[in-house]
């Protein structure tokens, strides 16, 4: 979406745009757009807000700010590779927490389990999730969460696919209401799509964490750019909007992709994402990198192999988000056919 198709959500915003002065801004993030993002929450107030250069700068500062060398942290995988990879950078020890396909991606709570040590200080988990599209059950989110808070561990939910549930009943409450252990992220970039905008949060109601988090932002980037801020707090504003117009073409999509896989059901299986803007299909005969770089470079389609997630298990991920996937669709069977 453009600046001038954002600003025209509402009848004053050009006009106040041009007014947004170019001074630095308050480091928490403006007070007009925490507010505005404390409407995603139930209990959040606008103090618990920390607003961040996209969601990429709040894993990187959380990460710093919540754990040490030597701690040990499990995480939701396969996953957003900075979710893990920064811990690393910290010194953590990281064991990943596995979705499995055959379990329709869902993580099973016995292994979170499992997976604790003497060490354990947090767990890590995205939902709805990339790559996979998976939507943890509600009763299961809240397993997690008590788990995490009976054995004293932060819990870092990775929320920037909320609200792009296909079905809004099956949307999750965000962790952050959860309780003190509980930090939730969130930002413009994916369920509302304006990624340009570079404004993402953390919502906390951990003193301790946001206090450090917000040292620590005082090395990073400081403030947020006021533009951005003003962008983002119209956006917000006008969310509902936003929503509708993205899932309306993710919707769209998944019809063109049901079709595809059902026609090529020897070729991939097919885990229907139940949220936000990608799936991670199984290619069934050949490999998945050399699949992937031939199609890109014979048919111009672009799918991202699962090795680029650490998956060795012929996993490729797929974009629902534009608006020209059934051209894509098209030249993928025009490729698939001439392959035969
Ligand atoms: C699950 C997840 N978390 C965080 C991010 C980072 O968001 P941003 O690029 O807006 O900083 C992404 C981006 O792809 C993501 O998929």
């Amino acid at each position: 979406m453009s600046t001038a198709d954002l600003l025209a959500f509402e009848l004053d915003a050009v006009q106040k745009f041009q007014q947004v002065w170019l001074g630095y801004t308050e480091s928490q993030g403006s007070p007009a757009l925490r507010k505005e993002i404390c409407k995603l929450y139930e209990t959040i107030q606008p103090e618990d807000i920390l607003v961040h250069t996209g969601a990429g700068e709040a894993i990187y500062l959380f990460m710093y700010a919540a754990f040490k060398e030597g701690d040990h942290v499990i995480v939701h995988s396969p996953g957003y590779q900075s979710l893990a990879e920064v811990a690393r950078a910290v010194g953590c020890d990281v064991s990943p927490w596995l979705a499995r396909e055959e379990n329709g991606w869902a993580l099973d709570l016995d292994e979170l389990r499992h997976l604790m040590r003497t060490n354990t200080k947090g767990i890590v988990i995205n939902t709805p999730h990339n790559p996979t599209g998976y939507l943890m059950a509600r009763a299961d989110f809240e397993a997690v969460s008590k788990f995490a808070q009976e054995e004293k561990l932060i819990l870092f939910s990775d929320e920037v696919y909320r609200e792009s549930e296909y079905d809004p009943a099956t949307r999750l409450p965000a962790a952050c209401d959860l309780g003190e252990h509980a930090v939730s992220l969130g930002v413009t970039s994916k369920t509302y799509g304006l990624a340009g905008l570079r404004i993402g949060w953390i919502a906390t109601k951990n003193k301790k964490i946001y206090q450090n988090m917000a040292s620590l932002k005082d090395y990073t980037t400081i403030c947020n750019s006021a533009p951005s801020e003003f962008l983002a707090e119209v956006a917000m504003r006008n969310r509902k909007k936003l929503i509708d117009r993205n899932l309306g073409i993710i919707k769209l999509n998944l019809t063109v992709i049901d079709d595809l896989f059902s026609r090529r059901a020897n070729l991939f299986k097919w885990v229907r994402p139940k949220a936000g803007s990608m799936a991670f299909s199984k290619l069934l005969k050949g490999d998945i990198e050399d699949f992937c770089d031939d199609l890109v470079k014979k048919a111009g389609v672009l799918l991202l192999p699962g090795s680029m997630y650490d998956d060795s298990r012929n996993h490729f991920r797929l974009g629902l988000g534009r608006k020209n996937l059934p051209q894509a669709v098209e030249r993928l069977e025009e490729y698939l056919t001439k392959q035969k």
